[in-house]
């Protein structure tokens, strides 16, 4: 009975010493395992006589029950101790945001793109979508850009397959044809911008043959030439973020417009680094005018009671402006290394009261 209380406080004190699960597993294979201390001593009641074999049995019973407890105790309290210990270490700080380093970064595409929405749409512009397939009356005729008109050849027009009868669908060559479909969509006045892309066969280092434009029209009572500068210059100053920037308005030709300009910004290519905003020189970023009387009167709108403008810019054009980017086609590469160093946090949404871009 001595003997076998010393015994049991040896292993107990081993169990107590035990370090680590490891080192506790020793233990009870040493005790309780097929060879161990008390199952030694389990086998030799084999020899004992009946009635000390009972008594003698008990005791080893009990014995073997606290030895079991002390182990699992032991067992749990080093478990809690390595997850304590893990805890300790794996700190989670649930205040800080959202993974810092996001893998995915917005293209300068949707960059631009929702920069010249926020600002259209401070103005009062509200957004409009139409199909990328178009027909030849939204995308040519309605456009005051008859069967035969020379502009047809500069649109270089994907034409789909001849339809059963004879017409051919177009990939739209421009978004003006948006102009048309709101238009017919309802009575004026009409303060609508509508960015998407647009299709042309055309390849090399300033043509990609998908882009993307924004158009926008404003038709109403009273609408000038004046509305049409005053809205034009506060988006340049706005989206290039420079103050006064200088612009001027050339005139020029398209056959949805009357009078029809192109609108410049100031620029300055000293030292080969184009700077947006000062300098001599001047640079294209948008073609403008006053909506064609035709085209108001091809969808049904009395162009003696309403005047409007219309403008069409080349997103990809100004995002290479605005950013620095020196290549078009690199825009549609899907080049990772070139995503991650001209992309944008999806975090830092543009905005007026927030800044554009950050
Ligand atoms: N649609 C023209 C183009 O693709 C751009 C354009 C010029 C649109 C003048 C307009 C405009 O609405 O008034 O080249």
């Amino acid at each position: 009975m001595d003997d076998l209380n010393q015994l049991c406080a040896e292993i107990l004190d081993d169990i107590a010493a035990a370090s680590d699960e490891a080192a506790l597993e020793v233990v009870r294979v040493a005790a309780l395992g097929k060879k161990g201390r008390v199952s030694l001593l389990m086998k030799g009641l084999g020899g004992l006589d009946p009635d000390e074999r009972k008594a003698a049995g008990q005791e080893l019973n009990t014995l073997k029950t606290e030895l079991f407890d002390a182990i699992y105790a032991r067992r749990t309290a080093l478990q809690s101790g390595v997850l304590d210990a893990r805890l300790a270490v794996e700190v989670i700080d649930v205040t800080q945001s959202a993974r810092p380093e996001t893998p995915g970064t917005i293209h300068p595409i949707t960059q631009v793109t929702d920069e010249l929405v926020a600002i259209f749409a401070d103005m009062g512009f509200s957004v409009v979508e139409g199909p990328n397939i178009e027909d030849d009356f939204h995308n040519f005729t309605a456009l005051n850009i008859p069967p035969e008109h020379p502009a047809r050849q500069m649109h270089d027009t994907f034409y789909l397959p001849e339809a059963e009868d004879g017409t051919r669908k177009v990939l739209r060559t421009h978004t003006s044809p948006v102009q048309i479909r709101t238009m017919q969509a309802g009575p004026p006045p009409y303060r609508i911008i509508a960015p998407g892309r647009t299709y042309r066969c055309d390849s090399d280092i300033t043509h990609t043959p998908m882009f993307h434009q924004i158009e926008g029209l404003l038709v109403d009572r009273v609408t000038h030439m004046g509305h049409l500068k005053g809205c034009l210059i506060d988006f340049a100053r706005t989206f290039f973020e420079a103050g006064d920037v200088p612009v001027r308005f050339r005139p020029s030709f398209f056959p949805f417009t009357e009078p029809s300009a192109e609108m410049d910004v100031a620029c300055s290519r000293e030292g080969g680094e184009l700077k947006i905003g000062e300098g001599g020189d001047w640079l294209e970023i948008l073609g403008c005018g006053m909506v064609h009387p035709n085209v108001l009167e091809n969808v049904g709108v009395d162009a003696t009671e309403f005047q409007g403008f219309a403008f069409g810019l080349g997103i990809e054009r100004v995002a290479m402006l605005k950013y620095g980017i020196p290549d078009l086609r690199t825009f549609f590469d899907s080049d990772l290394r070139w995503l991650r160093h001209y992309g944008f946090s999806a975090f830092d949404q543009p905005s007026l009261a927030g800044g554009l871009a950050r």
